[in-house]
C-alpha cells in the first residue's frame, strides 16, 4: 500500500515539475509566474481540484514517442474565487512552449463540459506557442474543438480569458469568443500572423508589441478588456471581476452584504452639470457617486473613451452601466463607441445583470469616416442590444439626449422600465442652435439668436419628453442612487420575452 502512495505521490511531484525546473527558471526570468502559480493567486487558496494530471500526448512523430509530460501542457481542474466555483485551464509554457495537442485540446474541452453542465463560469490562462507543431492536423482539429465548446458556451456560462504569454495565429480565436480578455502588458500578445510574416507579406516592420500587445489591444482594437501591469496584477483583478459575474444564464446576480445606504443623497450631483451645454464634465464621478461604495469596475477604460462600461454594484447586487461621456468628443456615438457598449449590453441581458444608462450624448458622429466605415451599421448594433434586452433597464438622462442617439441609449421606446431625467436634460432631435439653422435658414444673425432661445425654452429640458410620457420622472440628481435602487427592487421579478426565433440577426 504504502509502495502504492509512494508511486502515486513520485508521480504527481514529477507531473507537477511539468517541463523542468531550468524551464520554470526561464519562465520567472521572463518575470512571468507558471500555470500552477498563476492558478494559486486566481484561486481561494487550498481549492483547486486538479484533473487529468497524467494525460501524455499520442503523437510517435518527431521523436515525440520519447518525449511525455504528464499533463500535456495544461492543468486543468476546478476551485473557488472567494468561495464560488469556478473552472479552469492554465497553458504551461515549460511543457513544448504551452503548445496546443490533441490531448492538450481534450483536457480544455472537458473543463469546458464541466463548467456547462453544473452551469459555473471558465476561466482559461493563455500562454502557448500555439497548435503542437509535431502533431500538425491533429492539433488544428483540437483547436477547432475548443472553438465549437466557447461557441456552445457563450451565453450559458461566463467565460474568461487571460493572455499571460503567446497568443498567435488561429489560436487567438478561443479567446476572442470568450466574453472578456485581460491581457498582461509587455509579456503577453494576440496576433494572427506575427511580425516575421508581416514584414514578408506588407513590408512592414513592428514589434510584437506594437502588432498585438496588451496596450495596442486594449487602446486601438478593443480585443482586450483591460491592460494589466503583471500575472499577479491580472490575476487579482479577475477574482475582483470573477465577484460580479453570475455563475450561469440560470443564475441571478451574486449578492453581497453593502454598507452604503441604498437611500443615500449625494447632494454634490446638483452641482455637476456646468452651467455651459458645451462644458463637459466626468460621467465617472455621477457613477461612482451613485453605486455602492463608488466601486466601478470599468472595461475599456483605453478604449472609445466617449462611453463607459462596467460593472458595480446597488444593494450589493451587480448592475452594468453604460453611460456618454461628455470629457471624450463630447460623448458623442461612433463606430467605436457604439460596437464597445453593444457587446457590454449584450452580456449584461445574456446574463441576467440590469443595465443602468446614463444619458449625456449630442448624437452620432458626423463625417465621412464614420460614415464610409459604417456607422450605420455599428451604430446598428448598440440600438439592436438595446432593443432586444428584456434585462430590468433603467435610463438616467443628465443632460444631451439629442437625435437618433435619444432613441438608441436605453430610450423609453426601446422597452426602457424606468427613464427619469435631471431637470438639466435637453431631449431634442438636435441642439437649438443647429436646429434653427436649418429651420430657419436665410435668418439674420440677431434673428437666429432669438429663434435659437425659442427653441431652447422649448424643447432644452425634460419637460416635453416628460408629458408624453418617455420620461417617468424628473427627479433631483442627488436622488438618483435613491431611485435607481428602489427601480430595482420594483424590477426584481421583471418578466418579459422576445418571440421565440432560432436566434436573431444583429447587424454585425
Ligand atoms: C511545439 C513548441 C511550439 C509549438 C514553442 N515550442 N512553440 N513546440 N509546437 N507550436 C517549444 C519550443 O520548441 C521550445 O522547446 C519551447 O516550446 C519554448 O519555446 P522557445 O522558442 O524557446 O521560447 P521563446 O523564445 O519564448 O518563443 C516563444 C514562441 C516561439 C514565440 C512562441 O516558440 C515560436 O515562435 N513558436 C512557434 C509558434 C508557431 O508558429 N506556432 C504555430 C502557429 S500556427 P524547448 O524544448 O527548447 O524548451 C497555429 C495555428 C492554430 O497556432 C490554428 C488554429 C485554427
Amino acid at each position: 500500500m504504502s509502495a502504492n502512495i509512494a508511486e502515486m505521490e513520485s508521480r504527481r511531484a514529477a507531473a507537477w515539475l511539468g517541463g523542468g525546473q531550468k524551464r520554470i527558471d526561464a519562465q520567472h526570468a521572463k518575470g512571468k509566474l507558471t500555470a500552477r502559480e498563476r492558478l494559486d493567486v486566481l484561486l481561494d487558496a487550498g481549492s483547486f481540484e486538479e484533473m487529468d494530471l497524467y494525460v501524455e500526448h499520442d503523437c510517435v512523430d518527431f521523436g515525440m514517442q520519447d518525449q511525455k509530460i504528464p499533463g500535456d501542457g495544461v492543468v486543468t481542474g476546478s476551485g473557488t474565487i472567494n468561495g464560488r466555483l469556478v473552472y479552469v485551464f492554465s497553458q504551461d509554457f515549460t511543457v513544448f512552449g504551452g503548445s496546443l495537442s490533441a490531448r492538450h485540446a481534450q483536457k480544455i474541452c472537458k473543463v469546458m463540459d464541466a463548467a456547462m453542465k453544473v452551469g459555473v463560469p471558465v476561466i482559461g490562462l493563455n500562454d502557448s506557442g500555439g497548435a503542437r507543431i509535431q502533431e500538425g492536423v491533429a492539433s488544428l482539429g483540437g483547436y477547432a474543438d475548443v472553438f465549437q465548446k466557447n461557441v456552445l458556451a457563450s451565453g450559458v456560462v461566463p467565460q474568461l480569458s487571460l493572455i499571460m504569454g503567446p497568443c498567435a495565429g488561429g489560436a487567438v480565436y478561443s479567446p476572442a469568443m470568450t466574453d472578456f480578455i485581460f491581457m498582461v502588458k509587455d509579456s503577453s500578445y494576440m496576433f494572427v500572423t506575427g511580425p516575421e510574416v508581416v514584414k514578408t507579406v506588407t513590408n512592414e516592420v513592428v514589434t510584437q508589441e506594437q502588432l498585438g500587445g496588451a496596450i495596442t489591444h486594449s487602446t486601438k482594437t478593443s480585443v482586450s478588456d483591460l491592460a494589466l501591469e503583471n500575472d499577479i496584477e491580472a490575476l487579482l483583478a479577475t477574482r475582483d471581476f470573477f465577484d460580479f459575474l453570475p455563475s450561469s444564464n440560470r443564475d441571478d446576480v451574486p449578492e453581497r452584504p453593502c454598507s452604503d445606504p441604498w437611500d443615500r443623497l449625494e447632494p454634490s450631483l446638483d452641482t455637476v452639470i456646468p452651467p455651459s451645454a458645451n462644458q463637459p464634465y466626468d460621467m465617472h464621478e455621477v457613477i461612482r457617486k451613485t453605486l455602492d461604495e463608488g466601486e466601478f469596475f470599468e472595461l475599456q477604460p483605453l478604449h472609445a473613451g466617449n462611453i463607459l462600461i462596467g460593472f458595480g454594484r446597488i444593494e450589493g447586487r451587480t448592475v452594468g452601466v453604460v453611460a456618454n461621456q461628455p470629457m471624450v468628443l463630447a460623448g458623442v456615438l461612433d463606430i467605436n463607441s457604439s460596437k464597445k457598449a453593444a457587446r457590454f449590453v449584450r452580456f449584461c441581458d445574456a446574463f441576467n445583470i440590469p443595465i443602468i444608462t446614463f444619458v449625456d450624448v449630442p448624437g452620432f458622429l458626423p463625417g465621412t469616416d464614420q460614415e464610409h466605415n459604417g456607422i450605420i451599421k455599428h451604430g446598428a448594433k448598440l440600438l439592436f442590444a438595446y432593443a432586444e434586452a428584456t434585462v430590468p433597464k433603467i435610463t438616467v438622462i443628465t443632460r444631451k439626449a439629442y437625435g437618433g442617439a435619444y432613441d438608441v441609449m436605453s430610450s423609453k421606446h426601446l422597452r426602457g422600465d424606468l427613464n427619469y431625467a435631471w431637470p438639466t436634460a435637453e431631449i431634442a432631435v438636435m441642439g437649438a442652435k443647429g436646429a434653427v439653422e436649418i429651420i430657419f435658414r436665410g435668418l439674420s444673425t440677431d434673428g437666429i439668436a432669438e429663434k435659437t432661445k425659442e427653441y431652447e425654452d422649448r424643447f432644452a429640458n425634460p419637460f416635453v419628453a416628460a408629458s408624453r410620457g418617455y420620461i417617468d420622472e424628473v427627479i433631483h440628481p442627488h436622488a438618483t442612487r435613491r431611485r435607481i435602487a428602489l427601480g430595482l427592487r420594483k424590477l426584481k421579478n421583471k418578466s418579459l420575452e422576445n418571440p421565440w426565433k432560432k436566434h436573431d440577426n444583429i447587424p454585425l
